[in-house]
């Protein structure tokens, strides 16, 4: 088959479906209200180039006609998507080429998602940035704007690495069945930071099983930590997580690997294989041992206003974003009069 002709083809296991073909035919045969939960990657208009082919939405021309084609698939995610429930997209800003567009800038993808999400009837509900090292990003990009050179001989021409950005939307209506997550108050108070700091660029599925990638040179696999993030905090066990652009099968893997079915389409179809010999791997597999259970915080009325307890968990928070004494005692109080007040 000529990697231009338009394929559908599906493979399935336990607790999973890879479907091969266009989100913008395969999305409308998917039922009202199936999916409790969507994580993925959109591909960014003139980014990457992952085939050659015009259903590609990596492949429009313009700004404004991967909008266009993108807004079909954010309009049918909404209506297969149960009300009340989430969507996770992660997205980053684009750079303008100097050869291009004359000056070097920066494009707010980001924030065109949004202004795309919110016109097709979701509820803009957060956003998170993660963290990037700059000299990694220089390497990896080769930007000026991040040399040491360029900052030593005009810091103007200088500026910050790109973050990743998770946008988070809500579909309007009340949930009928509540999500009750299995992360820790530790782990919320970091993840529910509007930075997250611990996401390894690394940490992705072809790096975590550690097979060749020669074919895949175009695909950025999105970091499995960022997939699992979203996954334990906003669905239950046992309930559907879609991507409608499902690359090498990430947000698919780490969904059934959580003991969530995971729901993928594909358009590439040297991708969509991959990601089925990904998931029939993982169900092969024997289940990992149980991970301990979480620290718990200590509940509030052990603590003291002012005695700040060294085991309390926030002790991590000025490792790593280093507070202050006073700062973390005035964080207990809060802490312990929020707790009093929901109970
Ligand atoms: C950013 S990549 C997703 C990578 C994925 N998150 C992973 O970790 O493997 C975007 C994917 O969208 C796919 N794609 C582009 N247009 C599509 C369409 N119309 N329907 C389905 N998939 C499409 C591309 O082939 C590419 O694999």
């Amino acid at each position: 088959m000529s990697s231009s002709a338009y394929a559908e083809d599906a493979a399935s296991g336990k607790n999973w479906t890879l479907r091969l073909g266009d989100a913008c035919e395969l999305l409308p045969k998917m039922p009202d209200n199936c999916v409790d939960l969507s994580v993925y990657s959109p591909p960014f208009a003139s980014l990457y180039t992952y085939s050659p082919s015009l259903r590609d939405i990596g492949n429009c021309r313009s700004e404004a006609e991967f909008l266009e084609h993108y807004g079909y698939v954010i309009r049918e995610k909404l209506r297969v998507t149960k009300p009340g429930r989430l969507s996770c997209v992660h997205a980053a800003d684009i750079t303008r080429l100097k050869s291009v567009y004359g000056a070097m800038s920066l494009h707010d993808l980001p924030g065109d998602i949004i202004r795309a999400h919110t016109d097709a009837g979701w509820l803009y509900f957060g956003r998170v940035m993660v963290q990037k090292n700059p000299q990694a990003q220089a390497i990896r990009t080769h930007s000026h704007a991040l040399l040491f050179k360029t900052k030593n001989a005009d810091s103007s021409k200088s500026r910050p690495a790109i973050g990743d950005s998770l946008l988070i939307f809500k579909k309007p209506g009340d949930a009928v069945v509540p999500v009750k997550t299995d992360c820790s108050n530790e782990e919320w108070i970091e993840w529910a930071a509007p930075v997250w700091l611990g996401i390894r660029e690394s940490d992705t599925l072809n790096g975590r099983l550690a097979r060749e990638s020669a074919d895949e040179r175009h695909i950025c696999p999105l970091q499995i930590g960022f997939i699992e993030r979203c996954i334990r905090l906003y669905s239950n066990r046992g309930e559907a997580v879609l991507s409608p652009f499902a690359g090498i099968g990430s947000e698919v893997w780490a969904a059934v690997k959580l003991g969530r079915r995971g729901v993928g389409i594909e358009l590439k179809e040297s991708y969509w294989r991959l990601a089925v010999k990904y998931l029939q791997e993982l169900e092969a597999s024997p289940p990992d041992e149980k991970p301990p259970p979480p620290p718990s915080l200590p509940k509030p009325e052990k603590l003291v206003r002012g005695k700040r307890d060294r085991s309390w968990p926030q002790a991590k928070l000025q490792r790593l974003y280093g507070f202050s004494d006073e700062e973390l005692t005035e964080m207990d109080s809060l802490l312990v009069g929020a707790d009093s007040e929901v109970s």
